[in-house]
Order: C-alpha cells, then sequence, then structure tokens
C-alpha cells in the first residue's frame, strides 16, 4: 500500500501529519509530503483515515 499527496491541492492544514505521523510529515513549506515509500502494515489505517478526513482531498492511498 501507498500514499500520495496532490501538493497543488494541499492547503497545509497538518491533520495527516497528526494522524500518520510515520507516512506524511510537513515539509519547510508547510505542504505535506509522503515519507514512507511503502506503507508499513501497522500505519495503513491511519494513512486510510488521513485520506477520509483530509479536507481537500489531497491523499491518496492504494
Ligand atoms: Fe495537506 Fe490534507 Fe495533509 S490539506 S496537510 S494533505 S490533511
Amino acid at each position: 500500500m501507498k500514499a500520495t499527496v496532490d501538493r497543488d491541492a494541499c492547503v497545509g492544514c497538518g491533520l495527516c501529519e497528526s494522524v500518520c505521523p510515520n507516512v506524511f510529515e510537513m515539509d519547510s513549506d508547510s505542504i505535506a509530503e509522503v515519507i514512507a515509500d511503502v506503507i508499513p502494515p501497522e500505519n495503513e489505517d491511519c494513512a486510510i483515515e488521513a485520506q477520509d478526513d483530509c479536507p481537500v482531498s489531497a491523499i491518496t492511498v492504494n
């Protein structure tokens, strides 16, 4: 399972990093980036939660 962030859509709310810090991290421009090439199995639930809760639907997990 992998995650991607549409960095043009991200508004920097930080929710993804808060709920799933092993997969998402805010960069120096306060835009989310994916820090896990492959989502660790134990982080899949929180990555999906981030996808579902991102206010601008910038996250895709599949
Ligand atoms: Fe950006 Fe959505 Fe995360 S707006 S900071 S990708 S929750």
